[in-house]
């Protein structure tokens, strides 16, 4: 029996709202999209979010908001998806790259305010797995760092530089009763096909309802920046007579059709049992392989994860890893590895980072796997999983 590693769970009812759009006569950026906003900003307890296609595109507009560009530098971890770092490479910025904290994987909040320099506007931090970072405990700490504000009203009034999260994989995921969306000044959501909930690809940027400007204004200002810079939206646009528009800077296009917003919208409705049946899985997972390694921990002292993905570390038999998985392919369960660090990749080689200069990252790295975990698994496959992973480590030669 095959055991996928995190396929789609598209239930009928996601399948018909996709349907009723594509009969309704408007199949981009609509009501439906605003819909999924309010439904979206309502979840994650903030006042405005803004849909996009990828949550890649929303980090970066996020610096494009807050004006990074070049000369500036944009703080990363070295441990992450690509996207978290690219966007500071698209909009010219300088990336500066730091090490997690030991055996963990996300950095330490003192190794983040030390990499903190004049230039520095802005900090990503990434809620890896789905575990919140503590961006409050960070945005505190860097309470008087100062900022050079280049005029950006937002960054003045902050006088310090910007904490980004970038949420890929956060959805839903909660720190010290606040959910995320609300825990950095922002967030980036990603709702790709592998994600947790998804829109096949797509993404949101929220902000922290009480960052100092004017809300809605920012608003506007996100969605003009991922339609063109055009003043006027498609459906506003094609009115009878209201054919007029202004382009007020060359803009991006980022937007998200109602047709993949139908996706979020249903699935939505169900995303709070989904992501109490992944707790449950990874609890499971906890059980059966606790005692053998060391299971990323998704609830704790207040905070829950949205429980995305369940790393392994693989302990005493990290040096195996790659057999491990191969292994695993054998029983038909795809194992994963998150995340290749960045220096380790030649795009971020070639623009001069070391894998030497991040040995937590690469020592993470190393060691280990992610098991599949979605909502299409069954208590037994999960079992099946857990007995696959202890078995193909028991007939590993000893590596002691
Ligand atoms: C940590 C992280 N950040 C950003 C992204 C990019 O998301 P998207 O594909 O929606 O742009 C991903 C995607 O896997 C991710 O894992």
């Amino acid at each position: 029996m095959a055991i996928s590693f995190s396929p789609p769970d598209v239930r009928e009812e996601d399948i018909d709202a996709v349907v009723e759009v594509l009969r309704s006569g408007w199949i981009t950026t609509g009501p439906v999209g605003r819909q999924f906003e309010q439904d979206l900003a309502q979840y994650s307890g903030v006042n405005e979010v803004v849909l996009l296609n990828s949550c890649t595109a929303a980090l970066e507009l996020a610096l494009r908001v807050l004006q990074v560009g070049p000369g500036d530098e944009v703080i990363v971890p070295a441990y992450t998806y690509s996207a978290s770092a690219a966007v500071i490479a698209h909009v010219g910025a300088d990336i500066v790259m730091v090490d997690v904290a030991p055996e963990e994987y996300v950095p330490a909040i003192d190794e983040i305010v030390a990499a903190v320099t004049p230039r520095t506007k802005a900090i990503i931090v990434v809620d890896i797995g789905g575990v919140p970072f503590d961006a409050a405990s960070l945005r505190e700490r860097l309470e008087g760092t100062g900022v050079d504000a280049d005029g950006n009203p937002l960054l003045d009034a902050l006088d310090r530089p910007v904490v980004i999260t970038d949420g890929a994989h956060s959805l839903g995921a909660i720190r010290d009763g606040v959910r995320a969306g609300g825990l950095g000044d922002f967030t980036a959501f990603s709702f790709h096909a592998v994600k947790n909930l998804t829109t096949a690809e797509g993404g949101a940027l929220t902000w922290r309802s009480d960052l100092p400007v004017d809300q809605s204004a920012l608003t506007a200002t996100v969605r003009r920046l991922s339609l063109h810079g055009q003043t006027k939206d498609a459906l506003s646009k094609m009115k009878a007579g209201a054919w007029e528009y202004d382009i007020l800077e060359p803009g991006f296009k980022a937007n998200m059709p109602d047709v993949l917003a139908a996706l979020g919208v249903s699935q939505l409705r169900r995303y709070p049992e989904a992501v109490a049946r992944r707790q449950a899985i990874i609890r499971r997972y906890t059980e059966l392989l606790g005692d053998a390694f060391a299971v990323l921990v998704h609830e704790g002292k207040g905070f829950a994860s949205s429980g995305h993905l369940q790393l392994v570390d693989l302990g005493e038999w990290r040096p195996r890893r790659e057999e491990i998985i191969a292994g695993l392919a054998e029983r038909g369960v795809a194992a994963n590895v998150h995340y290749k660090p960045l220096p380790l990749l030649t795009a971020y080689r070639d623009l001069g980072f070391e894998a030497a200069d991040y040995p937590h990252a690469l020592r993470q790295f190393k060691g280990v796997l992610s098991l599949p975990l979605h909502t299409l698994l069954t208590d037994d496959d999960v079992d099946t999983v857990a007995t696959a992973l202890l078995s193909v480590v028991r007939a590993l030669p000893s590596v002691r």
